[in-house]
């Protein structure tokens, strides 16, 4: 493995981010990271460059279209190679919940009345409410549900809910309140087995290291590029084979176009064009880290996965640790980062004390996070927790620092349940 001596330059990291010199945002100890991410100064020059030279209809023949068109393309592509997808497999909508919502109506054709489709309470609404409107086509919704004492999905008790009508399974790879990462990989093998199309939500797994959704093997993959140091945008994966049998959702002379045709209204130009920043951004830490030795775009995001799964687990278990050592601090998830088995997500409620109260006592301490459901109201009910009030949630990316968990930590000793 390339990187295993080296570690992330998190100096390096911070001063790509603007947020950190910036004197309202570098006051705040940033733990609403699966909210939104900052974003590094790449995207933010070719969001300008975009809005200054080329903020015109792309894909006409003089150069200030053509430019603002081929960046668009360019950006398609780079993404397409971290994930190890080809270009035409990427539709960059909305957002995951309008990618989803898209390709639900997409899908629905290909499905019958008694055909069954599984969802689970442990996902985010976005990847469980667009299949559950499947069953007003007669279709039948299953739930694969979490285990309310350990909140995580066991494979066993999905291998019960399939059978020959399975058509689609919809699942996280990884938990927007748990943290813990699904086995993707053996799930996919598992549908498949029984003929069926597996759509992974990526959206709380991406900013922890992009995947390669072919060797995942899944059919569709979605995560949200505003969360993975990019703009307001969401990235969807289908594979190109299933992508050409789904029926155009866009205007009915656009026929053919996949995956134009399950973009409506297709991507944000100025937004999409700016990623090329979130590549370049890659690109440079990989550079950084490894000077002089050439890689492929795959190989060099591999690499820098790596440096970042080592920095996150180093960073987050220390806070792991210190809640378990309190008794009035219910974790949800597991307890500890081991071989990736879980994002730095982390999120608790305390006993005596609302997750409103806590929140703020957090925020009051130069913490930045909040209190919510997180949309994954599905799973606080069945973890038997108040979705009004939710649950607070700390959560971290590759630039977050031991010095920022070393300033929860001291929050937390001063805040009693
Ligand atoms: C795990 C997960 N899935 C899906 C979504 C929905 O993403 P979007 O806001 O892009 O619709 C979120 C948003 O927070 C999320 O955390």
């Amino acid at each position: 493995m390339l990187s295993n001596n080296i570690s992330l330059d998190v100096d390096y990291v911070k001063a790509q981010f603007p947020a950190f010199s910036d004197p309202k945002s570098s006051k705040w100890s940033f733990f609403e990271n699966a909210g939104g991410s900052y974003v590094p100064t790449n995207v933010i020059e070719h969001l300008n460059h975009f809005m200054t030279s080329t903020k015109v209809q792309p894909y006409a023949e003089f150069d200030t279209s053509a430019i603002a068109g081929d960046n668009m393309d360019q950006a398609t592509k780079l993404f397409a190679e971290m994930i190890n997808a080809k270009t035409d497999e990427i539709i960059i909508g909305g957002s995951t919940t309008m990618n989803m919502y898209v390709l639900s109506n997409a899908m629905s054709s290909l499905l019958k009345p008694g055909d069954e489709v599984i969802v689970t309470n442990q996902d985010h609404e976005a990847n469980v409410g667009a299949w559950r409107r499947l069953a007003k086509h007669g279709m039948i919704i299953k739930e694969w549900q979490i285990n309310p004492e350990t909140a995580e999905l066991n494979i066993n008790d999905l291998k019960v809910l399939l059978s020959e009508k399975t058509r689609i399974v919809a699942v996280t790879h990884c938990s927007n309140i748990v943290g813990s990462i699904n086995d993707l990989k053996s799930i996919a093998k598992l549908v498949h087995e029984y003929d069926a199309y597996i759509v992974g939500d990526g959206v709380s797994y991406a900013p922890h290291g992009f995947p390669d959704v072919k060797d995942l093997d899944v059919d569709f993959y979605a995560f949200s590029l505003y969360k993975t140091f990019g703009p307001h945008l969401g990235l969807l994966y289908g594979k190109k084979e299933i992508l050409r049998k789904l029926p155009n959702q866009n205007h009915e002379f656009l026929e053919g176009d996949v995956p134009y045709t399950l973009n409506p209204g297709g991507p944000n130009h100025e937004e999409l064009s700016c990623l090329i920043g979130v590549y370049e951004y890659f690109n440079n830490l990989y550079l950084h880290h490894f000077p002089g030795q050439d890689a492929s775009t795959r190989g060099k995001i591999e690499a820098v996965n790596e440096l970042i799964a080592k920095h996150e687990m180093e960073i987050a278990n220390p806070l792991l640790d210190y809640i378990n050592t309190r008794d009035d601090i219910n974790l949800i998830g597991k307890n500890k980062i081991s071989n990736k088995d879980r994002a730095p997500t982390i999120a608790f409620t305390m006993n005596n004390k609302s997750s409103n109260e806590l929140s703020s006592d957090l925020v009051q301490q130069g913490i930045a996070t909040r209190n919510d459901n997180f949309y994954a109201w599905r799973c606080l009910k069945a973890l038997g927790i108040d979705t009004d009030d939710g649950v607070v949630r700390t959560s971290m990316v590759h630039y977050n620092t031991h010095e920022d968990v070393k300033k929860l930590i001291e929050a937390l000793k001063d805040i009693r349940g």
